[in-house]
């Protein structure tokens, strides 16, 4: 800038000087004192200069500055200013450029500040999102896109949408958004860390302020969960359906039976109605079991919590198997201190108990041995029912706690079993915000353990 100014100044200078020239050979005609003359246009060029100087200085450069400053501007560099202090309008023309500056900048500055924030929004949407273009190129990916599908922001953005995602079902998506101008919905599977996982896309048309068609937003959901949860809830329907079938099968067929021919027989009739009555106690069992675990499921469902000592509810619960432990000459020995309690829901409690110590003697040979014991540290109360029984496959363990699962189904279903008893266990404990896990040895027993928080402020 100061070149260009001297630059200025010099050619300003130089043109005076031409001008004197002109104008000293114009005089010289008529002043004959070589002298005089000299000195006339010395004078003469020192307030010229004089003159000049002031008018550059108070006219010109400050327009000059204002104009840089502008073109600064314009750059989009907000932060330039005119700092020279002028006066009268051209000080004005600066104050209002430094006006208009300071105004832009603060424009600039909220307008990055809804960019960040619809940035941030867009990033942490727990959706992924993908902006395409009426051509079909991207210009924008959200994280949660780039977390379902791999990959960089710059893998997509900039790209033709169907040259970088693959699945013929999202080309559709798009395809049929752009034709049809509305909302389009599909889904996709994807295999992550060889899980499928499934997504809905969801392809919704963008329009000018003129509604003409400017490209589309994809929005990808993960609806794994959902999809799980239909699953077991068929999975369970089916299990239902067919346990009851089992049963009722069975006593229309007896049923059948007696009344076409088995009545006139007394041998026949008491065989017959027996097993019907067993089918019906076992329909029985089934419909209580559901019932609980629907009672437990429903929401608001709530604990009574009460002080319950532990030994008490044990013995309690005890007397009820004592036929079929002296059936099969089972020792059950019990190792809990007569002080341990806790703030638990005592009928639930003993459903527990029941459950599994009902489990330990269906599951343990004759002349086995089940050890009932408990221990407690400041927080939680560990009961442990172990047995000397047939044990569980360590392939299965992990699902001894789904519904409806029984290792040996035949096996389970004679000993009266619907596959539901560990699955209320689970639920009950994990109601009390405790947690149950087995450890097991095939052919050599299994230990079911409880743990419960003692809840004492409850
Ligand atoms: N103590 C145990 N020892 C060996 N296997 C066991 C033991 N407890 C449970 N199991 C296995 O786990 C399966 C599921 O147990 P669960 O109590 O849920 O059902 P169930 O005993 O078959 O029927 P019920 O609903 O009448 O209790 C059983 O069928 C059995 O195969
Ligand atoms: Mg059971």
């Amino acid at each position: 800038m100061n070149e260009s100014f001297s630059k200025l100044k010099f050619a300003y200078a130089f043109a005076l000087f031409i001008l004197l020239g002109v104008v000293g050979a114009v005089l010289s005609l008529i002043v004959e004192d070589y002298i005089i003359l000299v000195s006339v246009l010395g004078i003469l060029y020192i307030i010229l200069l004089i003159i000049l100087l002031n008018v550059f200085h108070k006219y010109i450069k400050p327009v000059q500055v204002a104009s840089k400053t502008m073109g600064e501007l314009l750059k989009g560099n907000y932060r330039a200013r005119v700092h020279h202090p002028f006066n009268g309008s051209i000080g004005d023309l600066s104050r209002k450029i430094n006006e208009l500056a300071r105004n832009l900048s603060e424009l600039s500055i909220n307008e990055q500040m809804q960019a960040d924030q619809l940035k941030t929004v867009i990033d942490n949407t727990e959706s992924g999102l993908v902006l395409i273009d009426e051509k079909g190129y991207i210009h924008l990916v959200n994280r949660k896109f780039l977390s379902m599908f791999g990959g960089r922001q710059r893998d997509y953005v900039g790209y033709l949408y169907y040259d970088v995602m693959h699945q013929t079902e999202i080309h559709r998506t798009v395809q049929e958004t752009f034709l049809y101008e509305e909302n389009v919905k599909k889904s996709i599977t994807l295999e992550k860390d060889r899980r499928q996982i499934y997504i809905e896309v969801v392809g919704a048309p963008i329009f000018t302020d003129r509604k003409l068609l400017k490209g589309a937003v994809l929005a990808f959901y993960d609806i794994t969960d959902f999809k799980n949860v239909e699953v077991m809830r068929k999975d369970f329907v089916a299990n239902v359906s067919h346990e009851l079938k089992t049963p009722i099968t069975s006593i229309t067929g007896f049923a059948e039976t007696l009344l076409d021919e088995g009545l006139s027989n007394p041998d026949i009739n008491r065989q017959f109605t027996e097993i019907i009555y067993n089918e019906s106690k076992r329909l029985k069992v089934l419909i209580n079991d559901l019932l609980t675990l629907s009672k437990l499921e429903k929401e608001g469902f709530a604990l009574s919590y009460s002080d319950t000592y532990l030994l008490q509810i044990v013995n309690e619960v005890l007397p009820a198997f004592k036929q079929k432990i002296a059936e099969k000459d089972i020792v059950v020995e019990t190792y809990i201190e007569d002080s341990i309690h806790l703030k638990a829901d005592r009928e639930k409690l003993k459903q527990i108990l029941i459950n599994l110590l009902a489990n330990a003697i269906n599951y343990t040979p004759e002349q086995g041995k089940i050890k009932i014991q408990a221990i407690e540290n400041e927080t939680d109360v560990h009961v442990m029912i172990s047995d000397t029984g047939i044990g569980i496959p360590p392939d299965v363990t992990h699902r001894i706690f789904e519904r409806f699962f029984r290792v040996d189904k035949a096996r389970s279903r004679d000993t009266g079993g619907t596959g539901l008893g560990l699955a209320i266990v689970k639920h009950i404990t994990e109601l009390h915000g405790g947690k149950v896990f087995v450890e097991s040895k095939l052919n050599k027993g299994s230990t079911f353990t409880v743990m419960l928080p003692k809840n004492l402020d409850k």
